[in-house]
């Protein structure tokens, strides 16, 4: 079934975007929600393999079964390849939300090379797009792991942020500094969208809710790090995607600088262990669980400041954390039925 199209705002609206990391996570939830304002969308993914390709073929499977092919294109490229993006060159596009890249603290750890080509020279690769275009707003993905050693809570975009944990964590303090000073050379607006945890449905198995459901379907063990007291800002799929659509747009930034970075989370602090026993309750399995240190590249806690958030959005609500768990393991069931014979 094709999204039914609000009329009034397709005729409206007949602004491109383009959306790196369409085949992931937040990605295709973003393509949903923009081609069903009536934005149309080119979306490029490089499908590669740092988790299982197979959902992201999937989630694009689903974008062009159930999107009009006036309203998304998807084009496979790496962004690393200045030559492969060659083929955006004939698109006029009035805004980018650059998502591409190589998430997760661990992976940055197994392969800092990729992580680094991608979350760096990929970033740079796509300022150029951006700056040929010369579009109205670039928003890119950045990342609580900036705060990195921080201690001061709840992390506000006015903290100094200069103690990376790891890798990937630097290479988003990075794409700052390159979007602060683009913005700046070339007088274009950026916002680095700081997101904190995100979680639902069609996410990433890279993640721990991801894998740790998995794993207690599966019977095996699941590692729990720092002895479980890891606490984490986990964010609604939903409002992450809500957010984005109404910053794109929003007024409450001609007030400020060219370049902004806004926290995209709930202001809600959760024991890991919490979520571990929302994962037992709706799979109705107890979990098999090991308890091992803290490591080294890892963040004790992440929560939050919001207050700025709240500016783009006043009637902001979030979704409750067992709710959202909820609506995870059902589109789990769903789309595992045939892996767990459910
Ligand atoms: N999900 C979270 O909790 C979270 C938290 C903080 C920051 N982020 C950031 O948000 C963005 C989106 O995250 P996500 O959770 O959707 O991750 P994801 O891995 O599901 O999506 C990223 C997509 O980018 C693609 N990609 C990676 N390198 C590429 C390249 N060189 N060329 C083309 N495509 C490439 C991947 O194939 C993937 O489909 C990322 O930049 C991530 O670092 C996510």
């Amino acid at each position: 079934m094709k999204y039914s199209l609000n009329r009034k705002l397709m005729n409206r609206n007949n602004k491109k975007i383009l959306i790196t990391g369409a085949a992931g996570f937040i990605g295709f939830h973003l393509v949903k929600k923009m081609t069903s304002l009536g934005f149309k969308v080119v979306g490029i993914d490089n499908l590669n393999q740092n988790y299982d390709k197979k959902i992201k073929k999937d989630r694009v499977k689903f974008l062009n079964n159930n999107i009009k092919k006036k309203f998304f294109t998807f084009l496979k490229c790496n962004i690393d390849k200045k030559n492969q993006l060659k083929k955006l060159y004939k698109y006029k596009f009035d805004y980018v939300i650059h998502l591409a890249a190589q998430p997760g603290v661990r992976y940055s750890l197994l392969e800092p090379e990729i992580v680094f080509e991608s979350n760096i020279r990929g970033f740079f690769n796509i300022l150029e797009i951006v700056k040929k275009n010369r579009v109205q707003h670039f928003m890119y993905a950045s990342s609580s792991s900036v705060y990195g050693g921080n201690t001061k809570l709840p992390f506000s975009e006015t903290d100094i942020v200069d103690s990376p944990l790891n890798l990937y964590a630097a290479t988003k303090k990075c794409n700052e500094l390159l979007a602060y000073a683009f913005s700046h050379i070339n007088k274009i607006r950026s916002t680095g969208l700081r997101f904190f945890s995100v979680y639902g449905p069609w996410g990433r198995p890279d993640m721990a809710y991801y894998f740790f459901c998995k794993k207690i379907l599966q019977n095996k063990k699941i590692e729990v790090f720092n002895n479980g007291k890891h606490k984490r800002d986990f964010t609604y799929i939903d409002e992450v995607i809500q957010s984005i659509a109404k910053i794109l747009k929003s007024k409450e930034l001609r007030k400020r600088k060219l370049h902004n970075v806004i926290n995209i989370g709930r202001n809600k602090k959760i024991e890991l262990m919490k979520l571990i026993h929302y994962l037992e309750f709706y799979l109705k399995k107890k979990a098999n669980i090991t308890f091992t240190k803290r490591q080294e590249a890892d963040m004790l806690e992440t929560y939050a400041d919001i207050r700025f958030l709240r500016k783009f959005d006043k009637k902001f609500k979030s979704t409750d954390f067992k709710a959202g768990i909820k609506k995870f393991v059902q589109w789990f069931k769903e789309y595992h039925k045939n892996d767990f014979n459910f």
